[in-house]
């Protein structure tokens, strides 16, 4: 079933693009991102696997100049768009948390329900 929260619209979401998001209320909500690459979309925890920090430092800021791989701004370490794996850097083979996510009717959905740390 899923408790479903819109993100975007598709047409806001540039290939290679990224949009940052928040679930939940209070003092700290959980932070997320979706990613257009290559005509699909994806959508991962802010949390880097290495030190559990925000991968970005800039709004809306994840891939590398050339759009191909994601970014952690902390200690370099360098993602997998497509499946979250770390290819390089401080904790490789880790991955980034990948949450479902779909489009329906132009707008870019994520599952929350049920997402912790
Ligand atoms: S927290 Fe991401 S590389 Fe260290």
């Amino acid at each position: 079933m899923g408790r479903w929260l819109t993100v975007c619209a598709l047409s806001e979401l540039e290939d290679p693009g990224a949009r940052e998001f928040t679930s939940g209320e209070g003092d700290w909500p959980l932070p997320g991102f979706v990613i257009r690459h290559r005509q699909r979309v994806f959508a991962y925890a802010n949390r880097c696997p290495h030190a559990g920090h925000r991968l970005n430092w800039r709004p809306d800021r994840f891939f590398d100049r050339d759009g191909r791989w994601l970014l952690c701004a902390s200690h370099g370490a360098v993602f997998d768009p497509v499946d979250g794996r770390c290819v390089a850097g401080p904790c490789p083979g880790a991955r980034l948390l990948a949450l479902p996510v779909r489009c329906t009717e132009g707008q870019v959905e994520v599952d929350v329900e049920g997402w912790g740390w």
